[in-house]
């Protein structure tokens, strides 16, 4: 019995079909080009007819006399002709994933007809159903599901597409480039045929077709052409696009002024569906979007959802040039777009909003997210050198670091030399498809700079650490500074060499509270310097420090390192108070609650009283005391390390004391300084109209802090000032914060109520209705994942909706740190229930949602056996790659 079991397991997964890992070092220039593609669809949602008319020739740089290889997967060929003959069976091959023409002429036109099934696709790649409205994504390998095709970016071909469907049920039929033509057929059906005159890899082509309505604007770009702006969304939502369209215009505005980029089209289009896996996608002139990333309504979304628009349009948009005009050559170069173009929207926003701000959420959301993935399983270089399912390589170390890797190349070159290479390289590359070393060429080129050394970087995995010392010398006014650099090893990366780390420094003199004039080698660097650490250990000599100096390391955060120094409470005290730099002085508070924290969960461990640090109560009496000057750094300032943070700087995670830790300092604080939060909410409140402007988002930001920490000890009034708040219902932000707060707190008499008030006034809405999911299953109370298997059978939530699973499921398993760790392993098995479930109906959403399971190792040995047999119960099943990839380096 058990040995026939054995054998059809065997047969389920035989060892030799296990997926095969891709590699950098075998590419291959493509054997045959396409310069151009007919495209005709009709639209069937069980049985769409694509027809495809591809004119292929023989790549320059191919070899000789291979076989015409097209990719294509759950495809069901109808008709192959070469020139206008039909092709007999014996003249070609078809497989589940590609179709061979061994003996392909070196030019012919290919035609090709498929049916495809959009209606059963809940992987959500190639061309799918969302709410009745056909939409695709191509990036990256979708484009093989729609029609067979050399699906790789360095092909690329200028297309006309044809898209034909019901006139009724399918008014608005939209791909890339410009409508040419257009007309009625018969049976009620109606056609647009449309023109993308920019040859375009396979990846970045759209298709939308449903029931759309529209707004729409205009641009005029710096050379005088008019462009049309066009939003289509659900007629429902036609309220909903203001934001999006004024994020668009200010982007491409910025775009010219600070890039020197024009716009090519006529027509730039951005279009909102309900059911996709990423935030939005930059698809030649026809931008498909996540609802959740480009609706917003003051009553509907929140300050940080707002921001999350103006960002992500700004960053589809330059895509156009950063990623569209100039491509990747291969998916190894992924980060050579998206580091690029993460770069160029974080500074969009830096300067549409709080600066200080936006770096510090930044480096925040890198510290925690990226740095950890960086230490797990899955961790792997900016560029990959292979790789089994590319959709996995989508992550916070190609997006997050490869865009801090193009930061420092920005402060090494000085922005206007940097400038200068990202004018050579659109200039250099138009039209072509590249590589992260051609990027980095130019800006060598510009600027002179040998970068062989820097390029580690993109090839290199994990996070560098410093530890550094320093050492004044009063006899002879020099301040000595040694820097030590080791890169963790990484998976199938052992040994590091040692990277080219740009610190930039400055000493903050002790008695004046002043940056001191810095003298490096006989050098006058000013008031701050940056220090080029390229060896394993190197000590900089400053010279004539006339006073004993507080150094102030990695200002900015000049570098994605963990850099340790031995600063004790009173240098952070200080710095938080005179560091000119203010990410340095933020991050002077993050450290002094740090070193706070670390006692608090060593006493919380030991089973000893807590108490609490000093210091920082005295930090923050000063911070709530001072006028401040910049309210947004101020909220940033007063916000603790978050608990992932906190993880991420503990040999072993303690899940328990650090909640316990973070709880009792918020509380202690919440108790000395009850008054001076109680000031700062009431300084803050606002009955002016909802704008998102800077400062009225720093005013809110404010003043829900201030609230969140007198909630934290349950305070009365401050009780009734939250309920107040909600039902005030001046704006999504406020309500939402209100009902976190009490609904996180132990007051279900007061909140319950608001709760399903809430719930039933929004259930028509479904970006609302995430908002509620998260909210409640983020509570700490120990009845939430009660609450997320009672949800998950809301007539609201659905596994097949990706932006559903994240609110519920993700935000219970990232963000509710103890409940997710329960000790019986129930949080660990209701995830792998959901991954086991997405296996088969989104693998990509099922590689991404099990991250918190593979993170094992940073876990107390309890808690690593339960996570381990989850993931043991997950490997069991039958894995799309996705799964496999990641489940397979999880157990590595
Ligand atoms: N290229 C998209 C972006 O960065 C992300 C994306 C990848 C979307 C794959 C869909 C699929 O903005
Ligand atoms: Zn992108």
């Amino acid at each position: 019995m058990s040995d026939t079991r054995i054998s059809e397991e065997a047969e389920i997964k035989p060892v030799d079909a296990a997926p095969q890992p891709v590699y950098l070092k075998d590419y291959q220039p493509p054997a045959f080009r396409v310069t151009h593609v007919e495209l005709k669809f009709d639209l069937v949602p069980a049985a769409t007819r694509v027809t495809a008319v591809l004119h292929l020739e023989r790549h320059p740089d191919g070899a000789p006399g291979q076989p015409l290889v097209l990719d294509g997967e759950r495809l069901s060929l109808k008709r192959i002709a070469i020139d206008g003959q039909e092709l007999g069976e014996s003249e070609y091959r078809v497989d589940d994933a590609s179709l061979t023409i061994p003996d392909a002429p070196d030019r012919l036109r290919l035609e090709t007809e498929v049916e495809i099934d959009p209606a059963s696709n809940t992987a959500l790649e190639g061309l799918y159903l969302s709410n009745g409205m056909f939409c695709t994504q191509c990036e990256a390998q979708g484009f093989r599901r729609i029609t067979f095709y050399p699906d790789r970016p360095d092909v690329m071909a200028t297309f006309s597409t044809t898209v034909i469907g019901d006139s009724a049920s399918l008014p608005v039929l939209l791909s890339n480039g410009n409508p040419v033509e257009r007309g009625e057929l018969p049976y009620g059906r109606h056609f647009v045929t449309w023109e993308d005159p920019h040859p375009k890899p396979s990846y970045l082509f759209a298709l939308v077709a449903g029931k759309l309505e529209k707004v729409e604007d205009r641009f005029t770009t710096m050379s005088g052409r008019e462009v049309t702006l066009q939003l289509w969304v659900e007629p429902a939502n036609l309220e909903k696009t203001d934001h999006a369209m004024r994020s668009l215009k200010a982007a491409m505005e910025w775009d010219e002024t600070t890039y020197g980029r024009e716009y090519d089209l006529d027509l730039f289009m951005i279009v909102a569906v309900d059911d996709f896996n990423m935030g939005a996608m930059e698809n030649k002139g026809l931008n498909i979007f996540n609802s959740a990333a480009v609706l917003t309504h003051p009553q509907t979304a929140t300050d940080a959802a707002f921001q999350r628009v103006e960002g992500v349009v700004a960053h589809e948009y330059f895509h156009n040039w950063s990623g569209n005009r100039v491509t990747c050559r291969d998916w190894f170069q992924l980060s050579l777009k998206e580091g690029f173009t993460v770069f160029r929207d974080q500074s969009f926003s830096a300067d549409m909003n709080s600066a200080p701000v936006k770096r510090i959420e930044d480096v925040s959301f890198l510290r925690t997210a990226q740095f950890a993935e960086d230490a797990g399983p899955t961790a792997h270089p900016v560029q990959p050198d292979h790789y089994i399912e590319i959709s996995n390589f989508y992550t916070l170390t190609i997006y997050e670091k490869g865009a801090e890797i193009v930061r420092m190349l920005r402060n090494l070159l000085g922005w206007e030399t940097f400038r200068k290479g990202s004018d050579l390289y659109f200039e250099r590359f138009d039209g072509q498809a590249v590589t992260i070393e051609d990027f980095a060429g130019c800006m060598a080129e510009v600027s002179g700079l040998d970068l062989d050394q820097f390029m580690r970087w993109y090839s290199q995995a994990g996070t560098p650490e410093i530890d550094a010392h320093g050492e004044y010398d009063y006899a002879r006014a020099e301040y000595h500074l040694t820097l030590r650099q080791r890169t963790p090893a990484t998976p199938g990366q052992p040994d590091k060499l040692p990277l080219h780390i740009p610190v930039r420094v400055g000493l903050v003199g002790t008695k004046s509270g002043e940056d001191l004039t810095l003298t490096l080698d006989g050098e006058a660097l000013g008031k701050e310097g940056v220090l080029h650490l390229r060896e394993e250990e190197q000590t900089f000599v400053f010279t004539d420090v006339a006073e004993a100096p507080v150094p102030s390391l990695l200002r900015g955060f000049s570098a994605p390192v963990k850099l340790r120094f031995p600063y004790g409470r009173e240098d952070l005290a200080f710095l938080l108070t005179h560091d000119s730099d203010g990410f340095n002085r933020w991050d002077a508070g993050q450290r002094l609650a740090m070193l706070a924290l670390d006692d608090l969960i060593a006493a919380h461990r030991n089973g000893v009283e807590k108490v609490m640090d000093a210091r920082v109560v005295e930090a923050f009496r000063g911070l709530l005391n001072e006028p401040a000057d910049d309210k947004a750094v101020l909220a940033e300032m007063l916000t603790l390390p978050s608990e992932a943070y906190i993880a991420e700087q503990q040999p072993v995670v303690d899940v328990d004391a650090i909640h316990a830790a973070r709880e009792f300092v918020r509380q202690s604080l919440a108790t000395v300084l009850r008054d001076d939060f109680m000031a700062l909410y009431r300084a803050n409140r606002s009955e002016a109209p909802y704008a998102p402007s800077a400062e009225q988002i720093a005013s809110r930001r404010l003043k829900n802090v201030a609230l969140a920490y007198l909630m934290s000890i349950e305070d009365e009034e401050a009780i009734e000032l939250a309920r107040q708040q909600f039902e005030a219902d001046h704006n999504m932000t406020d309500v939402r914060a209100a009902l976190t707060l009490l609904v996180h707190s132990s007051r279900s008499a007061v909140a319950d109520p608001l709760l399903r008030a809430f719930g039933k006034k929004w259930a028509h809405d479904p970006l609302v209705m995430d908002q509620w999911f998260s909210l409640q299953v983020t509570r700490p109370q120990a009845d939430a994942l009660d609450r997320v298997k009672y949800l998950m059978e809301h007539p609201a939530f659905s596994l097949k909706n990706p932006n559903r699973v994240r609110a519920l499921i993700g935000a219970f398993a990232g963000q509710n740190r103890v409940n997710f760790h329960r000790l019986d392993g129930e949080g660990y098995r209701l995830l792998a229930d959901v991954v086991i479930a997405l296996n088969t109906l989104n693998p990509e959403i099922a590689a991404r949602i099990i991250t918190p399971l593979t993170r094992w190792q940073r876990y107390d040995e309890t808690r690593q056996s339960l996570m381990k047999a989850e993931l043991e119960r997950i490997r069991a099943e039958e894995l799309s790659p996705n799964v496999y990839e990641v489940v397979e380096k999880a157990l590595a």
